[in-house]
């Protein structure tokens, strides 16, 4: 079970429903910065794209593989580059007294070249496995083991399965097979720990057998229970977690995973559907082999569980290496045909030739799709190929699916986009300062500029802007309180600007925070420093930012609303922004939601006036995360820093408020309307 999302936001959710009053940091700070907030509710402005918080996702910090994807054996096809000392497959070890090679003879299939021969000298001998970063055991907790396995050199037993302590003394939980045939055959066994199990991620996997003989193994696999016992399924208490996050889409696959490093290991989705043990595999970006069991259909599967819409990324002929193929290529015929295909596959009907495959992978209906993304990052691209390039792509999506709108990454001329996407990655304060980013300007604009991934501002002739990839940079391996509230006032300023803003998604999302042990072969599990949210094999956490998230996507409203500060007193910012303060109203509950962060190190004393209403006597809810700047929430210390609540009883049309230093809070005020 996680460690945050239950208990964390259940118990903010109880503190709302039961209005106990908490206490609030912000009721005895000094307020030494002292104004006034106006929220104007006579003129709603722009309409909050209910598409507005979405998820950017790769495979990146083993976010998959050793993450979300709920399988638990570690190369399990035998293929992962690393060698053992022992020359055996990485991750993989002998268990008692035979022989163990890879042999690549006689394969299961082509996507599962390598199998794993078993040499039994009559004794009990067997192959472990030692997961990522362990494996997971749970008491009460049923666990399905799938291998292909075939007998030779006279061998006629059945294999036993364990999960086991590391050290073998332990059984936690078996299951045997029948005898073992000749042929290569898939067995499936169901391995039940007991009420008695501990909680504990030091355990192997093992397949064992005894006497004499051969044994061939290839494709093992173990699952846990999975999110909503989908077969080849999620891990729950991330879904849960991510659930919290209320996402309307999932930028899929974002980032450099959707390149790959070279041509040879681009995101080729077409070997990414199906049957697991049709998909071969291919070397990620990030330094690590990709399983691929969670390919094209598990993203959908992910969507599907979330209730969230795919935003689909195309590979568009450009690796991270530099080589590209330009427009009007043979190359960049087929990469154009792989698009359209993978739309198809995405949301064409059932009957249809990819939307057939769909169907077989296990979802009938198609899904929503309305944005299609070309590329990632394309201004990488230093020849000068992605106008041509993106443009061949765009025509031909345009000319099969007129009404998917399209997602240019880098400046484009010969083709119109309906969308930029701009990537963010900086300091907490800088990212605090451009929450005014987008905003209309009151004077003639600045000229538009591309720099560093993204645009200066926001887009003239009616292109908008998708921010597919942003964070505040300080904290590892998640962000601390200090960026959270950059990363909380940036997206209070997207929000603000979502007329000009209609998607925004934070990255990385998703972490292994899980060590080095070069002993076992394991590298340290991430690669990038700051990062959403982190778990590890048995335990998974919240940031601070994703804590401010949270509470932003479920305080969302429809539309914006007119809010100013004045009489700031200006203090502890380099450029003397010390508060950031927007307002949305949700129509339908009539409540005026008040979002201030506080980036001083002062408390900040402020009247808030709701104007515009004859009577507005607002009752509500103060949701407020404050705390040390430096705070990281660890998957040992998760609590450390979460939002708290506090009931608001009639307030009137004009009452003070002291913030908190370092915080972020969200008033939620009903008001009565005249
Ligand atoms: O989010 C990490 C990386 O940052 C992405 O893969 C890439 O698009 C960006 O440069």
């Amino acid at each position: 079970m996680c460690l945050i999302g239950k208990s964390a936001v259940r118990l903010w959710q109880r503190l709302v429903i039961t209005g106990t009053l908490a206490v609030m940091a912000s009721a005895v700070a000094r307020a030494d910065t002292t104004g006034t907030l106006s929220v104007d509710l006579s003129k709603p402005g722009a309409d909050i794209p209910e598409h507005f918080f979405g998820l950017m996702t790769e495979e990146i910090n083993h976010a998959y593989d050793g993450g979300l994807y709920a399988e638990l054996i570690q190369n399990r096809s035998f293929q992962d580059p690393v060698r053992n000392t022992n020359s055996l497959p990485v991750h993989w070890s002998l268990v008692g007294s035979g022989k163990v090679t890879t042999d690549r003879s006689d394969p299961v299939n082509s996507a599962l070249p390598v199998s794993l021969r078993l040499d039994l000298s009559g004794d009990s001998a067997g192959v472990a496995n030692d997961g990522y970063w362990g494996i997971p055991v749970r008491p009460d907790t049923t666990y399905t083991a799938t291998f292909f396995a075939k007998a030779g050199g006279g061998f006629a037993g059945p294999v036993t399965a364990f999960l086991q302590s590391e050290d073998g003394a332990t059984v936690f939980a078996s299951a045997g097979t029948p005898q073992i045939a000749n042929g290569w055959r898939k067995y499936t066994l169901n391995l039940k720990t007991d009420h008695s199990a501990p909680a504990t991620a030091s355990a192997r996997f093992v397949l064992s057998a005894s006497g004499t003989g051969r044994i061939w193994f290839s494709l093992v696999s173990l699952f846990p229970p999975t999110y909503q016992h989908a077969p080849n399924g999620l891990r729950p208490d991330l879904m849960q977690l991510m659930s919290e996050l209320k996402p309307k889409f999932i930028r899929l696959p974002g980032g450099n995973y959707a390149e790959g490093s070279r041509f040879a290991d681009r995101f080729n989705w077409k070997q990414m559907i199906g049957p697991i043990d049709t998909r071969p595999g291919h070397m990620g970006c990030w330094g690590y082999r990709s399983s691929d069991g969670f390919g094209l259909p598990e993203y959908l599967l992910w969507c599907k569980q979330l209730g969230a819409e795919p935003v689909l990324a195309v590979f568009a002929g450009y690796v991270l290496n530099g080589d590209h193929f330009n427009a009007g290529s043979q190359e960049m015929a087929i990469y154009t045909q792989e698009a359209l295909d993978e739309i198809e596959y995405i949301s064409g009907p059932a009957q249809s030739k990819w939307g057939k495959r769909r169907a077989a992978d296990g979802f009938s209906e198609p899904f929503p799709l309305h944005y299609v993304e070309i590329g990632n990052e394309d201004w990488f691209d230093r020849s000068g190929s992605y106008d041509g390039r993106f443009t061949q792509m765009a025509r031909a999506i345009r000319e099969r699916y007129p009404r998917l709108k399209i997602i240019a990454t880098a400046p484009v001329s010969s083709f119109k986009p309906d969308m930029y996407d701009d990537h963010f990655y900086r300091g907490a304060h800088q990212l605090m300062q451009m929450a005014t980013l987008y905003d209309k300007p009151s004077g003639p604009a600045a000229p538009l500029t591309f720099n560093g991934g993204g645009w200066n501002g926001r887009q003239p002739d009616g292109i908008k802007t998708f921010v597919g990839e942003w964070a505040a940079q300080e904290g590892r391996p998640t962000p601390n309180l200090n960026s959270a509230l950059g990363d909380a006032a940036f997206v209070m300023g997207l929000e603000k600007n979502s007329d000009a803003v209609l998607m925004e998604c934070y990255a990385p999302l998703l972490v292994n925070v899980s060590a080095a042990d070069p002993g076992k072969g394991y590298p340290k599990a991430m690669q990038w420093n700051t990062n959403l949210i982190g778990y590890d094999a048995l335990r998974c956490f919240g940031s601070v930012s994703y804590y401010a998230q949270v509470m932003l996507a479920q305080n969302k409203g429809d539309a914006v609303l007119q809010a100013h500060l004045q009489g700031i007193a200006t203090a502890a910012t380099a450029d003397g922004r010390v508060l950031f303060a927007t307002a949305t109203l949700s129509k339908s509950d009539k409540t005026v939601l008040v979002k201030v962060v506080n980036f001083g190190d002062a408390a900040a004393d402020l009247e808030i006036r709701l104007e515009g209403q004859a009577h507005i006597e607002p009752t509500g809810t103060a949701i407020v995360l404050a705390g040390d700047p430096s705070w990281v929430n660890t998957a040992d210390e998760p609590l450390r820093v979460a939002p708290q609540q506090e009931a608001i009883a009639n307030a009137g049309a004009s009452f003070h408020r002291s913030f908190s230093p370092h915080s972020l809070t969200i008033l939620r005020l009903k008001v009565s309307t005249p």
